[in-house]
């Protein structure tokens, strides 16, 4: 790693990764960030493992080649499917969200049952399942594939958005009930789900505490550089790419990261 700014490598099959860089930007401001969105492949959610790992992995080694010296997968379905690959192709650190989201829960939770919400691909790998039995939680996992669409579409606020949210968390929470669980956390397993929040809480129970790894992932960040160079202070630079339409990033990308984007550059990693 450089004696200067660090630059951390954030990626992302899309937008939803910008939450974590939202929480990325507020602890750690000084430094460098490189955010990717893979948008021209999004979604992962619905793509075989290989696939997945195979976009993750190109679009890794593009962060990797534009000088990003710790990488944070910012993204569930590359975390749960291809972490291993991109640990195994490099030497820099590398940061998914799955043990940091299920840290968090675990630091929560005191039924120790909790639900996990997530793309069809990341629910079909089981990656959460097996980090909650690794620390002694049982977990109910479901897939709900329409809620990225939605969200792409812009419809957090919509009834319809509401209304499927409302139908998934419903199964989910009679699948758990005749489980014999007593869930009291929610983890949500997708960074485009954040944005859904309003309707996932009003979905559930009130003693049920919804989590995001956002920033549970970069608190785990911040620990990770500790200490940091005092030279370390002021702004560091922003720099974002997209493999699909600039204006579609620039446009969503806002939501997601709670203010405006500039210096957007398109790339092409191939198919
Ligand atoms: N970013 C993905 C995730 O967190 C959701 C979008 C997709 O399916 O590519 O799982």
């Amino acid at each position: 790693m450089s004696e200067e700014r660090l630059k951390i490598g954030v990626f992302d099959s899309g937008f939803g990764g910008l939450t974590v860089l939202r929480a990325l930007l507020r602890r750690l401001p000084e430094l460098d960030f490189l955010y990717l969105g893979d948008t021209a492949r999004l979604p992962y959610g619905s793509k075989s493992q290989s696939t997945i790992a195979r976009y993750a992995l190109s679009s890794t080694r593009f962060l990797i080649e534009q000088g990003a010296e710790f990488l944070v997968i910012a993204c569930n379905t590359a975390s749960a499917l291809a972490l291993d690959e991109i640990r195994a192709s490099t030497t820099l650190p590398v940061l998914g969200v799955i043990d940091t989201g299920v840290n968090e829960a675990q630091s929560g939770t005191r039924t120790r049952d909790i639900l996990v919400i997530g793309t069809d691909a990341t629910i079909g790998s089981h990656a959460y399942a097996r980090a909650s039995r690794a620390r002694g939680l049982r977990a109910m996992e479901k897939a709900c594939p329409l809620l990225v669409p939605l969200v792409e579409e812009g419809w957090t606020d919509h009834p319809v958005a509401a209304e499927v949210v409302r139908i998934y968390l419903s199964e989910l929470l009679a699948q758990a009930a005749v489980a014999g669980l007593k869930p009291d956390t929610l983890v949500l397993g997708c960074t485009h789900y954040p944005l859904l929040r309003g309707a996932i809480e009003a979905a559930v129970p009130p003693g049920i505490r919804v989590i995001d790894s956002a920033e549970a992932t970069a608190d785990r960040v911040a620990r990770t550089l500790e200490p940091r160079p005092e030279s370390a202070a002021g702004t560091g630079e922003r720099r974002f790419f997209a493999t699909d339409s600039v204006e579609k990033f620039q446009s969503l990308g806002t939501r997601f990261l709670g203010s405006s984007i500039r210096n957007i550059e398109l790339v092409d990693l191939g198919g």
